[in-house]
């Protein structure tokens, strides 16, 4: 029989306070006190907090086939991303998660990514002349722009109106910050809640109506050979009835893609452009990279190899600020680790944020040094590095995170000089204000000036 971990040492009420006071300065405070894998009495009853990259590795591994996703809050009012996107590679487990998640790998294909770097270049070009008449921006919700773009275009395969991607902005917003009430309140709460949401009811219908008609028309359109012609010609050929094939599935994937592809890459970017304010020798150095590359060629070939300092710049954000500070799971059965019990049914957290940072694992931690990646990407599948998560759920969108994200601030800094256009107090580098929700976004946006540069 294993013993208990220890526990941080504050009540229910405390605990909840302190998180939405300081949520990750709670946490780390608590691995300070009770150490790298810890019980926090929480609003969800006891939740396992590891920060300790063996464990992470242990459980995401050797016990992989006992951690889900966070389950539904009751079958008739689930979580709200599921509701929204019902049983996607995002949410599914086991069997169904295995088939839809192969089914997904096409589409981060070498050949696949071009065609996304392409339209992410031409949408960048369109939006940006937009940006620099405006003068100011909120730079998050600009980009997203970019990023809507390469999924929509790129993975639906069929361009939407202005309105339409209003309609899935606002839905992602909902998403977002119903997520963010279900992780704060507790799965009862949240439950109890629920039917109150009407709002956000009729907004998801709408928006799976909208992609039901977007996949008809994606169908019929020759050039649309994107994901809806792979998941149709695999599902219809497949014919295997323990799947659920058929449009509503092809709908749950792609509204999946549409939440897990948009935000985390303007998120990260935007981290990325809040810290180089403070850093001019370092946008330097990307643009430096960026025009001789821009000089040679801007075409479908780009690959995030061909940018390895600004890769570095961005790797070395997503260390410090990772867009899911928390990577939320639950057990299935008891397991035993290190001796230490972790009893069935238990939320986990893996403390992306607190491991990024520990000396530890991270040299000089605090340090923004982009320099400590030259040479090191095999490191991003390490459990030190959980930035896309772990396991069988990782992400994989990964390469088209940083191939975006690469080429945005490529695009950025080599077209204009990028000033912030808040007063803003000046703070080091790894101490940025910020908002937890279910993500970590800068403190009131980063609303930035953008002139064209003249040489
Ligand atoms: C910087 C940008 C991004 C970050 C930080 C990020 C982060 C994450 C994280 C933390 C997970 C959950 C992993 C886990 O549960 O262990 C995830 C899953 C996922 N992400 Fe990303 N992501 C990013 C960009 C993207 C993009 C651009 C796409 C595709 C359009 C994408 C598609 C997915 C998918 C499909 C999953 C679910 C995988 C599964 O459950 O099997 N992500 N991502």
């Amino acid at each position: 029989m294993g013993k208990t971990l220890p526990s941080a040492p504050w009540g229910v009420i405390e605990t909840a306070l302190r998180l939405a006071r300081e949520p990750m300065e709670t946490l780390d405070r608590a691995k300070s006190l009770a150490g790298d894998a810890y019980i926090l009495k929480s609003v969800w009853g006891p939740v396992y907090v590891i920060a300790n990259p063996t464990i992470v590795d242990a459980l995401a591994t050797n016990f992989n086939w006992n951690i889900v996703q966070t389950t539904p809050v009751t079958s008739e009012s689930p979580e709200p991303f599921k509701q929204l996107a019902g049983d996607t590679s995002v949410t599914s487990e086991g069997y169904f998660h295995c088939h839809y998640r192969d089914s997904l790998r096409n589409q981060f294909s070498r050949s696949r990514l071009n065609d996304y770097a392409q339209i992410l270049i031409d949408s960048f070009g369109q939006h940006s002349s937009g940006w620099q008449q405006k003068g100011v921006i909120e730079f998050s919700q600009s980009i997203s722009d970019v990023t809507l773009d390469v999924v929509s275009k790129g993975i639906v395969g069929v361009e939407f109106t202005e309105a339409e991607k209003k309609q899935v902005r606002t839905t992602i917003d909902q998403i977002y910050n119903l997520q963010t009430r279900y992780l704060e309140l507790g799965p009862a709460v949240t439950s109890w809640l629920s039917p109150l949401a009407f709002g956000h009811r009729r907004m998801t219908a709408k928006t799976r109506q909208l992609f039901d008609e977007k996949t008809v028309e994606a169908s019929r359109c020759p050039f649309a050979k994107g994901y809806i012609f792979d998941f149709l010609q695999k599902e219809v050929g497949t014919k295997n009835p323990a799947i659920d094939i058929g449009r509503k599935k092809l709908v749950d994937e792609l509204l999946g893609l549409i939440v897990a592809g948009i935000d985390t890459v303007s998120i990260a970017t935007s981290w990325a452009v809040r810290i180089l304010l403070d850093h001019p020798e370092i946008v330097e150095k990307i643009r430096a990279e960026a025009d001789a590359m821009l000089a040679t060629s801007l075409t479908a070939t780009i690959g995030h190899e061909q940018l390895p300092y600004t890769r570095s710049v961005l790797l070395e954000t997503l260390r410090l600020y990772p867009p899911f500070p928390l990577i939320v799971k639950q057990s299935v059965d008891e397991m035993i680790i290190s001796d230490r019990v972790i009893p069935a049914k238990s939320p986990l957290f893996f403390l992306a944020f607190s491991i990024q940072r520990d000396q530890r694992w991270f040299a000089d931690p605090l340090a923004f040094r982009p320099e400590r990646w030259n040479g090191r990407l095999s490191e991003i599948n390490q459990s030190t590095f959980l930035p896309f998560g772990t396991g069988t759920h990782r992400c994989l969108g990964w390469e088209l995170a940083l191939l975006e994200g690469c080429l945005i601030l490529a695009l950025l800094y080599s077209r204009f000089h990028v000033e912030s256009a808040s007063p803003t107090k000046f703070y080091p580098t790894h101490k940025i204000p910020y908002t937890m929700k279910i993500n970590l976004t800068p403190k009131g946006g980063v609303r930035v000036r953008l002139r064209p540069r003249s040489n």
